[in-house]
């Protein structure tokens, strides 16, 4: 692997103080002008380009093989049926050749570390589960596209996953999917169409409910219906023709269906409850969830630990038929983001995404010592923070008077245009780390994905005279002589403005942004307030609109374009992050958004290369003319994983179309036999009882 060696490079590079490039010179600031060249970045992986059906496949094999203790304690006991009745017709094969280290063994424990707290088990119905790749291994989704970071672009379309098989109608308007036939779930209760119209129905369509990562049925098309033909066929409808796009929506986070059998036991549509009752009736104490991802959680202690155990009824295998996952046990220890980092690299825990700059020059340092316990590889600049700004000027989140007036100052250009000219990037990015990793990033795509262009990417250079005579011609002048700017007569009582920042308060990264963001503004007389809130509570009210401006790190849509596509404009009543529709379900779109959606909707509705090559390019232009989004910073990121695994797929990026945690197939990672310590908190034990005591013995 060539990351050992990167890692040392840049370690000296530190060493030796080089920093960042200095900016270009000679254009008079304030003068809207194509972004500056990123500064080069040596160290990132080298992935080699795999066809898409290299990678997995459906058959069934000849015979089946499962860990020893398990055909012991709870086959031959008749606590579980044989194997290969527990498979599916035709499991998910991965192909040998594209793994890394090949055919692996059983045993070990993955030590995860996370800054999240699990809300409960309702992943459908918003809960988070704590991040980190909790919820990305207890749920699997129709499609599966974290992996197409390795896969030609010619090529470019989702992995089969529980939808096996699919087919486009001749005139492209009906697509029909073929669910995996005969598997179930981790309680060995079959898997059907049943469990895909739930999710459908109650949860992506129903308004009163939302996802974790916030589908609707836009995700998926305006006019877009679903339905069962059989227990193993669903058949959609779209109104556009061949929008392949949404097959990308059907992957990790939008279309992740959770057990309906037990689900629908408290959704109000089924069972004599409310809303609140459905999304909160199955918190973390509930052990033993049914999952149809690898591992089940069978124990959690508050601000201590989540473990998850295989699932004996896992529907992946290895092409020698052995029943996957290789590993047996996943920790996740409750702390912070940061610890995950200094853990990994300690070797205390064995995977992390570095994704904080704060923490990369100690990260590279270790490991490019001989005796690092863990590797690390930095990939592409995929990691990327925006300031939002809630745009919706109809009573999204129910505004206050206070509200409302800067929701006024967010809808005009040239308020936008202050701010951004207010933000010195350099200064921003350096607070962060020194050294080749940080750019100037004005929003909209990041530069680490292919449909970047640089020539499209507009900003506004750092001109903080410039954004304070912008200010004062739209009105907003310090009247009162405290440094401020004050609202114009006639609004508020001509007080300050003030305006609120919300944020997560897990991140230092968010915290160093807004502490640098907050001074810079105060240089041009914006009073911004912090508002730094606990994850969970920070997700559920940007989700509710409940915000004047946010700090968000990027979502994929940004990093990877194909993922999430309807996510890059307000193309339906809650796609957005920052405009979503008011109370009576319209948006009042502005007409750059209008051409933002246009551009969107068309690049959903094409399959030529290069036509959405171009959207893009216009859609760029778009985006940071008119400072959609106030970019602040972007940068790589770097996976860290302890040297004990195999199988680690390599080059595979921190985020791109996922999160590692999915794009490393940790199903198939495994540690040779004299490698395996005894990490494990209930060997030998499987799920048990939904909410029994946890684990069970054979
Ligand atoms: C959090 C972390 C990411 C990643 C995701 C996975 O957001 O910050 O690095 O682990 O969880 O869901």
């Amino acid at each position: 692997m060539t990351s050992h060696l990167s890692a040392r490079h840049l370690a000296s590079v530190l060493a030796a103080g080089i920093s960042t490039l200095a900016l270009v010179s000679g254009t008079l600031a304030s003068e809207m002008t194509v972004v500056p060249p990123q500064p080069d970045f040596p160290a990132q992986a080298k992935i080699t380009y795999v066809p898409r059906n290299a990678i997995e496949e459906f058959r069934s094999l000849p015979s089946y093989l499962e860990p020893e203790w398990v055909t012991e304690q709870f086959v031959e006991t008749g606590a579980l049926p044989p194997v290969e009745e527990r498979l599916p017709k035709e499991p998910l094969v991965f192909k040998t050749g594209n793994m890394p280290d090949g055919i692996g063994v059983y045993g070990g424990t993955l030590r995860h570390v996370v800054g999240g707290r699990p809300e409960g088990w309702n992943y459908q119905a918003g809960q988070a589960q704590g991040w980190g790749g909790i919820d990305i291994a207890m749920y699997e989704c129709l499609t599966r596209t974290a992996q197409l970071y390795q896969v030609e672009a010619s090529d470019m379309e989702p992995l089969p996953n529980l939808a096996k098989s699919w087919e486009w109608s001749e005139d492209g308007h009906t697509l029909t999917m073929h669910l995996i036939e005969g598997a179930k779930w981790s309680d060995g209760v079959p898997f059907t169409s049943e469990d895909v119209i739930f999710m459908w129905e109650d949860n992506i369509v129903d308004p009163n409910v939302s996802p974790l990562n916030g589908a609707s049925r836009e995700t998926f098309g305006s006019d877009t219906t679903l339905k069962a033909v059989d227990d193993y066929t669903v058949e959609w409808t779209f109104a556009e023709a061949f929008p392949r796009q949404y097959l990308f929506n059907m992957a990790y986070g939008d279309f992740c269906p959770g057990p309906a059998h037990i689900l629908k036991t408290k959704h109000p549509k089924y069972a004599d409850t409310t809303y609140d009752e459905y999304r909160n009736g199955f918190p973390p104490e509930m052990l033993n969830w049914p999952v149809m991802g690898a591992w089940a959680p069978v124990e959690y202690r508050p601000e201590d630990i989540v473990v998850l155990r295989r699932n004996p009824y896992y529907w992946k295998v290895d092409e020698d038929g052995h029943q996957l996952p290789y590993i047996d046990e996943l920790q996740y220890k409750l702390s912070t983001w940061a610890d995950r980092d200094i853990q990994t690299i300690a070797g205390s825990a064995d995977l992390s995404n570095l994704e904080q700059p704060e923490n990369f020059v100690v990260a590279l340092r270790r490991a490019a010592e001989a005796d690092a316990p863990a590797r690390l590889a930095f990939g592409p600049r995929l990691i990327g923070y925006n300031m939002r700004m809630n745009l919706s000027g109809n009573g999204w989140g129910e505004p206050d008077e206070r509200e409302e007036a800067v929701r006024e100052l967010n809808r005009n250009p040239d308020f936008r245009k202050a701010v951004t000219m207010a933000i010195d990037r350099q200064a921003l990015g350096d607070s962060l780390v020194r050294g080749p990793f940080t750019a100037i990033y004005p929003g909209g795509l990041n530069s680490g994905t292919s449909f970047y262009d640089r020539e499209s990417t507009y900003y506004y250079p750092y001109d903080p005279e410039g954004a304070k005579e912008l200010l004062a011609s739209i009105g907003l002048e310090d009247t009162d002589g405290n440094g401020f700017v004050n609202w114009p007569e006639g609004t508020l009582g001509g007080q300050d403005v003030d305006i609120v920042v919300s944020l997560s308060s897990n991140y230092t990264t968010d915290l160093s942004l807004a502490e640098g963001l907050i001074g810079q503004l105060q240089q041009v007389g914006l009073r911004v307030v912090q508002n730094a809130i606990e994850n969970n509570q920070f997700d559920n009210q940007r989700r509710a609109g409940k915000f004047d401006w946010m700090i968000l790190r990027n979502p994929p849509a940004l990093a990877s374009v194909m993922q999430g596509t309807t996510g890059l404009a307000p193309v339906g009543p809650r796609t957005s992050e920052h405009h979503r529709a008011g109370p009576d379900g319209t948006l009042d779109l502005m007409p750059y958004e209008e051409q933002m959606v246009d551009i969107i909707d068309r690049f959903i509705a094409t399959d030529d290369n290069a036509e959405r090559a171009e959207l893009m390019k216009q859609y760029q232009t778009v985006v940071t003319q008119n400072v959609d989004m106030v970019g602040l910073t972007e940068y790589p990121g770097a996976l860290i994983v302890n040297k004990r695994f195999d199988n680690v797929a390599p080059g595979a990026p921190i985020f791109m179309f996922n999160w590692a945690e999915d794009a490393i197939i940790r199903e198939r990672m495994f540690v040779p036999a004299d490698e395996q310590q005894d990490y494990q908190l209930f060997p030998e034990t499987l799920p048990g009882k939904l909410g029994g005591d946890g684990p069970v013995s054979g």
